[in-house]
C-alpha cells in the first residue's frame, strides 16, 4: 500500500478499555489533536492564527489514589512513571512522561490541590506529524486530573498550565495555538485566535458541505519542536521586533520590515507580517463561501513558508505540488515545519486521485508511505465517560 489511512478509532470503545485498566475511575477525557489552516508560527509574534481540532484526540483516565503520588502508564509504552507529587519540578522529569507530570505541576502551581492519582493514557495522534500529540496529551491530562480533583474548570483556564507543563517542564517551547485549540474547538468551526489579547472567535468551517474535503497528508519526515529549528526561528522574529523597536512583529508594517538591514531577519519578518495579514484573508473568504479564494491564499502560505521563513522540507513540497497538480484547491505545509503534515483542499470527489497521487510520489522517490487523516473539525477537550 502506498498510503495508510489513520483512522481516529471510536471514542465510546477507546474509553471503555481505557476505563478497565483502572479501579474507580472518576473518568475518560479526550484531548484532539489539531491541524492549523493558516498562521504559522504567527501565535508568539502576537498574530492570529486559524486552527481546527482533529478527531484523532489522546484519552486520559485518572483513578485517585490514598497517597500523594502520581503515576502514568500509557497503552502506547511499557514503562511507567511515578513520583510523589511534590519531586516534580523544572528538571526534574524527562521523556514522555513529563508532559503529563508538568501538567501536574502546572495546575498545583495555578492554585489548584490535586490529590495522588494514576492515570491511564491512550494517544490516536501520530506521533511527530506535526498534530500536536503533545497539545492532546497535556489537555487531556489536565481535564482527568481536574476532575480527579473534584473541580469543574472552564477550559480557558487550562490553556496556561498546559502550556506551561510543555515549556517548562516538557522543554519544547510552544506559542500557545496548540493547546487552546485542543481545549477549545468545536465541530463544523475553525478557531481564530488573537494572540495579541488572547481572545478566540469560532469561525464556520464545513468544507463538506460545499463538496470538499480537507486531507492532511503525514509526511512522515522528521518533525521535533525540541530541536533547534523551531526556537531559532522564535529568535529571528524577537530579534526583528527589538530591531524595530517593537514588543512583537504584530505590531509592524510592510514599511517597517523593509527597515530591517538583515535579509535573513527581512524575509523572516516578512513571513509573519505576510501571514497574519492571510488568516484575515481566509477569515473574509470563508465569509462569503469563497472556497477558491481560500485555496489561492493556502498557495501564497506555502510559498511564504518554503522561501522566506525556511520550515519546509522535500516530502513538505511534494504533497503540496502533487496536490496542487491534481487539481487540489490549494495546499500549504501546517504546523512547526522541518517535516511534520500538509493540508490540501480538495473537491471530494477528487480526493481518493489526489491521495494516490501522492502515495506514488512518495513511491518513486523511495520515501515511505505517508498517512493520511480525515480532518472534520472535531470537539474540544471533553469528557468521554
Ligand atoms: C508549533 C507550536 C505552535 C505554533 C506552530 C507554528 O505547533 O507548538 O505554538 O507556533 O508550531 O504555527
Amino acid at each position: 500500500m502506498q498510503v495508510d489511512h489513520v483512522p481516529p478509532g471510536d471514542p465510546l470503545e477507546i474509553a471503555d478499555a481505557l476505563a478497565s485498566r483502572l479501579t474507580d475511575p472518576v473518568g475518560v477525557f479526550a484531548a484532539p489533536g489539531r491541524v492549523n489552516l493558516i498562521g504559522e508560527h504567527t501565535d508568539y509574534n502576537g498574530g492570529l492564527c486559524l486552527p481546527i481540532a482533529l478527531p484523532h484526540a489522546t484519552y486520559a483516565a485518572a483513578a485517585r489514589r490514598a497517597d500523594d503520588r502520581l503515576t502514568v502508564t500509557s497503552v502506547q509504552r511499557e514503562d511507567r512513571f511515578e513520583s510523589r507529587l511534590d519531586d516534580i519540578a523544572p528538571g526534574a522529569v524527562t521523556g514522555w512522561a513529563s508532559y503529563v507530570a508538568g501538567v501536574a505541576w502546572a495546575l498545583r502551581e495555578a492554585g489548584h490541590d490535586l490529590p495522588g492519582m494514576d492515570l491511564v493514557i491512550d494517544g490516536r495522534v501520530p506521533v511527530g506529524g506535526g498534530l500536536s500529540s503533545s497539545a492532546a496529551l497535556v489537555c487531556s491530562a489536565a481535564l482527568a486530573m481536574i476532575a480527579a480533583a473534584g473541580e469543574d474548570v472552564p477550559p480557558d483556564d487550562l490553556v496556561s498550565p498546559t502550556m506551561r507543563a510543555e515549556s517548562e517542564i516538557a522543554g519544547a517551547p510552544t506559542g500557545g495555538m496548540d493547546q487552546t485549540v485542543s481545549l477549545l474547538g468545536t465541530t463544523e468551526h475553525a478557531l481564530l485566535i488573537d494572540f495579541r489579547d488572547h481572545t478566540t472567535r469560532q469561525v464556520g468551517w464545513d468544507p463538506e458541505a460545499a463538496g470538499l474535503t480537507l486531507l492532511v497528508i503525514d509526511t512522515r519526515a522528521a518533525h521535533a519542536l525540541v530541536d533547534g529549528g523551531y526556537a531559532a526561528r522564535r529568535a529571528d522574529c524577537e530579534a526583528a521586533a527589538a530591531q524595530l523597536g517593537l514588543e512583537t512583529l504584530r505590531a509592524a508594517t510592510p514599511a517597517d520590515v523593509d527597515r530591517l538591514d538583515d535579509d535573513r531577519l527581512r524575509r523572516r519578518a516578512t513571513h509573519v507580517v505576510t501571514e497574519i495579514a492571510r488568516v484575515e484573508q481566509v477569515v473574509e473568504a470563508l465569509a462569503v463561501g469563497d472556497w477558491a479564494g481560500v485555496g489561492t491564499v493556502f498557495a501564497a502560505s506555502h510559498a511564504s513558508m518554503r522561501d522566506d521563513f525556511e520550515i519546509s522540507c522535500p516530502e513538505l513540497d511534494v504533497v503540496v505540488e502533487t496536490a496542487v497538480a491534481q487539481g487540489a484547491l490549494g495546499a500549504r505545509m501546517t504546523g512547526g515545519g522541518f517535516g511534520g503534515s500538509a493540508i490540501a483542499l480538495v473537491r471530494s470527489d477528487g480526493a481518493d486521485r489526489i491521495v494516490d497521487s501522492v502515495g506514488a510520489a512518495f513511491g518513486e522517490r523511495g520515501w515511505p508511505a505517508p498517512g493520511v487523516l480525515p480532518a472534520p473539525a472535531s470537539p474540544g477537550a471533553h469528557r468521554v465517560r
